[in-house]
Order: C-alpha cells, then structure tokens, then sequence
C-alpha cells in the first residue's frame, strides 16, 4: 500500500541478488495444528482489528501478522539489501567437534555477518521498508542489548527514516559503542527508563535505581510513537511479523545442509529472548517436520535469570510495563519481572514469542534454561575452537549443543543457530577470560 511517492532509496537498484536469498518468507501459522491464539484488545479482550494496531504499525506488517498463507514474497528492495550479507554462511564446527570428542556432526549457521553484527537487520531492513512505502517518517524502538536498536538505525539510513531508540539503562551503562553504532548510522539513543516520556517518568519516580527493562524500554517507545501522525513503533522481536521476516534464515540452512550432505539434522538449537533468532532458524525445520514427518527435535535455549518459557506461565500478558500494548498469549514471568542485569541483554524479557510459546506448549518445540556462567564458558570454548567470539545471547545455544553433544554416543547432526558475534560485548566475557 503506498501513499506517498517513493523516495529513490526505496526503489531496486537492479543489482544481482546471490540465488541463495530466499524468494519468500515461510509462515508456519500455515502448518500449524492449531492456530496461534490471536493478539487481544486489552479493553474488551476482543480479538484486535487492523484499525486497533494502525497509530504503531503500517498496514503491511499488521496483515504479516495475521497472515495464514505459507510463503509471502519479500520485496525486491528488501532482498537487494539482504544480498549485502547473506545468505550468511552455514559452517561446520570441525575444531569444536574435535574438542569435544563428539561423534555428532556440528554445524552453525551465523548471523553475526550482517552490517551490524546480528541476525536483526533481517527484520528491521523489512520494517522500516514497510513503513517507508506507507509515508512514515520516523521510528521508535526499544534495545535491550544494542543490537535491535544498531540495525534499525541501520534501516533507517539505508531507507530515509529517522530512529529514536530507548536502550535498557545497564546496557546503555555498560555498552557505550552500542550507543555510538547507533549514532553512526544516525539514530538517537536515550537510556530508559527516561524523562522524555510519561511512563518513564513514572517508573523513575517508583524505582529510581532501576536497571531497566525491556518492558519499560517498548512504554516508552509506544508512547511516543503512538503522539505522532507520521511516527511508527517498530518491535524486533516477539510479534508473528518478526518471526516470518527471520525465516530466511532457516531456509538458507535448509539448503546448505542439505549440499553439505545431511539434509534432516537431529537437533537444532537456538537461543530465545523474544524469540526471533530462534524462529528465524527452527520455523522453517518445523513446518517440514508437520508437513513431511521428519523429526528435528528443535531447542530453545532461555538464560536461567529469565525462564519465561520453562518457569512462567502461558496466559495473556501485556508486552510492556506501562500496559500500552496489546494483549499477546505467551509464556511470562508478568510484564512487572525486573530481570537480574545480566551479561546477554537481549534475553532480558519478561514473555516470550506467541508463535513460540504456542509451538512450545504444543509440544512440537523443547525448552531448556541455561545458567550465565555455564553459556560464557561455553562461549569462550567456542571462540577457541572456532574463532568467533559467540554474541552473549548466542552462547546460551551454544552452551545447550556443546552439553548435548557431550552426552550423545552415535553420530547425530546438530545445528547451533549463531544469532551474532560479541565483538562489542566483549566485557561481559571478561571474569572468565
Ligand atoms: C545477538 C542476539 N541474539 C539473540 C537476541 C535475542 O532476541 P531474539 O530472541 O528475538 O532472537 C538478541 C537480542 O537483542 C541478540 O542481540
């Protein structure tokens, strides 16, 4: 749906795309058993219409977030960028295999390529495309590590719009360069809670030493976008939308296990903060498993410090502290859970995914949590194996292959899904260097 003219950064350039970029994005609600339970009205618990989620999001990503059809093309402008970086490699982890003693095969599929060092860009180069066509102009976001908030600066230069991003207060303390990467693409970075909005002034007067949280990050971030005609919200995690754009990542895997020789791996694992790394790469496993009876066992791998999906429980939660959001059926720990400030800032989020939660409660996904120290270790044997430095949320999925592959007995194929590298979060790995 366009509006307005489009602006020449939004047309193809007509430039070569590497044939391994996925045409399509994959939609598992299209396989699914049972539906997803739909996003309710927080007022009259009804399920919500387009017009409910029109002052945060253009019309595209609202019907990506009800759509039932199994692939959506992906726009030539937006696949053209990902061309930039992917398909991003799929290796395999010989030196790590070794190191261990496994007899298992271990492959990872890494996302830390991209510009800004993660699998974000998948999302936010789409949304801000999206939003661009519709005649926005700017976009507010929440970043609990800092990477969110990088890429959709990123998206934002390449696409003409502005990004205001809040970042959680003790990654705003402790990650200065994220700060500054944001800067470099030219978004603005407050740390939240702040005193440019409503909610953040009320949190601050409740908890003035509070580390912040995600929750409270995405208040503040809705609130301003929700005052301004020509100003949208942007998510980068949790909603359906997030999820079906970070599906290219699984898909590529598909394709490079299969050349690679082991075309139905046995288990895949993937770190879950939100949920989309972890969609991204298992969606597409998933949906063959359902519609062909393979049986990759898929794994999400959560930080102990915030077990939504093995401790919380699946019920509708607000995605926000301030209660601004829709109301969204998910795993939770309750929209008030301050989670402890730990290392990987982009799991600290108090729900999890719908589309998630709902593979998990269905039983057709696993969950394990994961203890800091146990995933910076298995960080730092992965870096000395492989030589990626793993992102600190990527070292939970680390730490769950490398503790399976110890165990198994009889070859078996694995795939860790690398959501980023750690390069600008190297002083989380510093007490156990
Ligand atoms: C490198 C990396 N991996 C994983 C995550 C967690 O998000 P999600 O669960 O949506 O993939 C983040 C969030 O910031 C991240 O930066």
């Amino acid at each position: 749906m366009t509006t307005t003219p489009l602006n020449r950064s939004l047309e193809p350039l007509g430039v070569s795309i590497p044939s391994k970029v996925p045409t399509h994005w994959y939609n598992l609600a299209a396989d699914l058993p049972e539906p997803v339970p739909p996003h309710l009205h927080p007022g009259t618990r009804e399920p919500l219409g387009p017009e409910d989620l029109a002052p945060l999001f253009p019309m595209n990503l609202i019907a990506q977030e009800v759509a039932t059809e199994r692939y959506i093309e992906i726009p030539e402008t937006v696949r053209e960028i990902y061309g930039m970086w992917r398909p991003s490699p799929l290796f395999r982890a010989h030196r790590l295999e070794r190191a261990l003693g496994t007899p298992a095969r271990i492959y990872y599929k890494y996302e830390g390529v991209s510009p800004v060092g993660s699998h974000k860009p998948n999302t936010a180069v789409a949304q801000a495309y999206y939003n661009a066509i519709e005649g926005t102009t700017k976009l507010t976001t929440e970043t609990g590590a800092g990477q969110w908030g990088a890429s959709l600066s990123f998206a934002g230069a390449l696409l003409g719009l502005d990004v205001e991003v809040w970042q959680v207060r003790s990654s705003f303390d402790s990650k200065p360069y994220r700060r500054i990467q944001m800067e470099a693409y030219g978004g603005i970075c407050h740390p939240s809670p702040s005193d440019l909005t409503e909610a953040g002034r009320a949190l601050l007067k409740s908890h003035p030493d509070t580390t912040g949280s995600l929750g409270m990050a995405i208040s503040e971030a809705v609130e301003v976008a929700a005052q301004d005609p020509n100003t949208h919200y942007s998510l980068g995690s949790v909603l359906n939308h997030v999820m079906l754009h970070q599906t290219v990542i699984g898909q590529e895997a598909m394709v490079q296990l299969e050349e690679a020789g082991d075309a139905v791996p046995d288990t895949v694992f993937g770190c879950a903060g939100g949920g989309s790394n972890l969609a991204g790469l298992t969606f597409p496993f998933l949906g063959r498993n359902l519609r062909e009876g393979t049986k990759t066992r898929l794994v999400a791998c959560e930080p102990s410090a915030c077990p939504s999906l093995t401790q919380g429980e699946y019920r509708y939660d607000f995605g926000d502290v301030a209660g601004l959001t829709p109301l969204l059926k998910m795993h939770t720990l309750g929209k008030d859970f301050v989670p402890p400030a730990i290392h990987a800032g982009g799991l600290r989020y108090h729900g999890m995914s719908p589309m998630v939660s709902h593979a998990v409660n269905l039983g057709l996904m696993d969950a394990i949590a994961v203890d800091q120290d146990d995933a910076l270790q298995a960080g730092l044997i992965f870096a000395r194996a492989e030589g990626i430095i793993p992102a600190p949320e990527s070292t939970h999925a680390v730490a769950g292959a490398i503790a399976h592959a110890r165990a198994v007995t009889e070859p078996e194929v694995i795939v860790i899904g690398l959501s980023g590298n750690g390069q600008l979060d190297l002083p989380a790995y510093s007490p156990y260097v």
